[in-house]
């Protein structure tokens, strides 16, 4: 585990704000020169500043878009107002400052051998549209899960539809309530077409952790490689502050004795969500004592 950081702070430009359905907002913020391109699965820090928000920390936020805007990039987010931070955030206006952090963390692999089958649960979408044209551009078509609960919180469906149909992947859709696609979860939706899944298949997934756990469990005991983008409260987003341990799988940390720790990566029984993660192979993690 190792790897130069990457990461830097820049001062950001609100340039879009848009409402996008079931409380949520795509957002896109101008980034200068110098920052470097997030890679798919990788997240940013956002921090307001005080006079918008009485949040003292930053924000963690999966990147769903990335365009080059001359010798600078303009990230998309798409998020969900849901407390402090995030409402301020959807408070702001075009021309608005906000401080970014990052690229930060670990992403998809995106040359894990297979074919790719992503599969999202509700705004576990963002980060898999992404991930979708970065496997397009390296000659990679994916088949796309996406399920949530109701037809409304399939929130950036028009977005799934534009970029895969740009990418030529493959979509399939359900709802927990049956109001659009196959009615029930993405797990159950896995499992119904398991059998006419691409072979070898290799899986990428992102969504509320009771689903990726169900994921992890399903590629554990079938031995399909799962990458799993998981969240956990974060405060500095660099491996300092210890504040987003995830507990080691028996297996990942009988591997890691012998290796300098504890590091900006954790210690042998847990690793730090925001730097050895937000992605995890499914056998990282012990999936019994994640919430
Ligand atoms: C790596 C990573 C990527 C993320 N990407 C996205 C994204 O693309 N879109 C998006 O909408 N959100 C994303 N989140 C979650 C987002 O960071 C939280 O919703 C946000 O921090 C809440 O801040 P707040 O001040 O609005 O809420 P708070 O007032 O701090 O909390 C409001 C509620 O949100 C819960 N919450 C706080 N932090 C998190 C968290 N990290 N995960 C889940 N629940 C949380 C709290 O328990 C509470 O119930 C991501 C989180 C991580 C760790
Ligand atoms: S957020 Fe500080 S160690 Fe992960």
């Amino acid at each position: 585990m190792s790897g130069a950081a990457t990461w830097r702070q820049a001062t950001a430009r609100v340039s879009r704000q848009t409402p996008y359905g079931a409380g949520y907002l795509w957002l896109d913020l101008d980034l200068p020169r110098g920052f470097v391109v997030p890679a798919p699965g990788q997240f940013v820090q956002l921090l307001l500043p005080p006079s918008r928000t009485a949040a003292l920390l930053p924000r963690p936020m999966s990147v769903a878009a990335v365009r080059r805007r001359g010798a600078g990039l303009t990230l998309g987010f798409l998020y969900a107002a849901v407390g402090t931070g995030t409402r301020a955030l959807a408070a702001l206006e075009r021309g608005a400052a906000v401080e970014v952090l990052g690229p930060l963390g670990r992403g998809f692999p995106l040359d894990a051998p297979g074919a790719p089958v992503l599969v999202a649960g509700g705004r576990g979408v963002a980060p898999l549209l992404f991930l979708a044209e970065a496997l397009a551009a390296s000659g990679r078509r994916c088949t796309f899960l996406f399920g949530a609960r109701t037809r409304a919180h399939l929130v950036g469906l028009a977005e799934a539809r534009a970029r895969l149909g740009r990418a030529g992947g493959r979509l399939q859709l359900c709802t927990e309530d049956g109001s659009r696609g196959e009615r029930g979860t993405v797990m159950a939706l896995m499992e119904r077409l398991e059998r006419r899944l691409p072979r070898p298949a290799v899986v990428h997934a992102c969504g509320p952790h009771g689903m990726l756990r169900a994921i992890a469990r399903w590629g554990l005991s079938r031995g399909v490689p799962c990458h799993l983008a998981m969240e956990s409260v974060m405060a500095c987003g660099t491996g300092v502050c210890r504040g987003c341990p995830l507990p080691r799988s028996p297996q990942a940390k009988a591997g890691f004795e012998g290796a300098a720790a504890p590091s900006l990566f954790g210690n042998r029984d847990y690793a730090m969500c925001c730097t050895e993660g937000p992605v995890f192979e499914a056998h990282d993690l012990d999936w019994d004592r994640i919430e």
